[in-house]
């Protein structure tokens, strides 16, 4: 899929090494529970091939046009764990931080919820952060998508107390698609 400076693809096995690099980067993942191992980060990307195979979109391979052959990746998914808004599809990204400030994850998010409204059929499309990944609720937010405060909850697969536990709840149906 292609947008106006970026192609979403399907993942490659050269794009594992520099997966795991920016899984290993304290920046991108300040808000998430843990750094990644090599193996943990190849892991990672094997449950994403998986999960276009199972159902035929995903967490696309970000490349830019002309650029970089792997940046990150953003994409739809079907979330495992079971919360209240469950069975549902998510809007999620990971970028690099050598690519950060670019607008290059709304460009990608934007083209994910198009497809996911136009291709899929779907009604609506979440998406989830810690409170402080001001970052993340931004690119929600230029996306058009909406804080449900209401929806705010504690994700399962965190243990009790823990820092990054509590989750916003963010959504976008289908009509609310914002245009550039
Ligand atoms: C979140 C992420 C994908 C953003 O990608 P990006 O391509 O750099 O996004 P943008 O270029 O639109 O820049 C982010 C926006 O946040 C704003 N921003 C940056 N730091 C901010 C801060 N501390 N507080 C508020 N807004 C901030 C930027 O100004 C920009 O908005 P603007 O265009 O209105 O100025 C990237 O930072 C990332 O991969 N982070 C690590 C992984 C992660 O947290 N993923 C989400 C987990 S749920």
């Amino acid at each position: 899929m292609l947008t106006n400076r970026l192609i979403l693809r399907e993942w490659r096995d050269e794009d594992l090494e520099p997966f795991a690099a920016l899984n290993s980067d304290p920046r991108v993942m300040e808000f998430l529970p843990a750094l990644l191992s090599r193996t943990e980060s190849d892991a990672m990307a094997e449950r994403i091939q998986t999960h276009f195979q199972e159902h035929g979109f995903g967490l696309w391979a970000v490349e830019v046009q002309g650029g970089a052959d792997f940046v990150g990746f953003v994409g739809l998914n079907i979330p495992r764990f079971e919360a209240h808004f469950t069975p549902c599809v998510e809007v999620g990204w990971r970028l690099s931080s050598d690519h950060w400030g670019k607008g290059y994850a709304p460009e990608a998010a934007r083209a994910s919820l198009e497809y996911g409204f136009r291709e899929l059929g779907l009604n609506d499309i979440v998406a989830i952060t810690v409170p402080h990944n001001l970052k993340s609720r931004r690119v929600m937010e230029k996306i058009g998508m909406r804080h449900e405060p209401e929806g705010d909850f504690l994700h399962p697969n965190l243990p009790e107390g823990h820092p990054l536990q509590q989750h916003v709840l963010y959504r976008v149906v289908k009509d609310d698609l914002k245009d550039e």
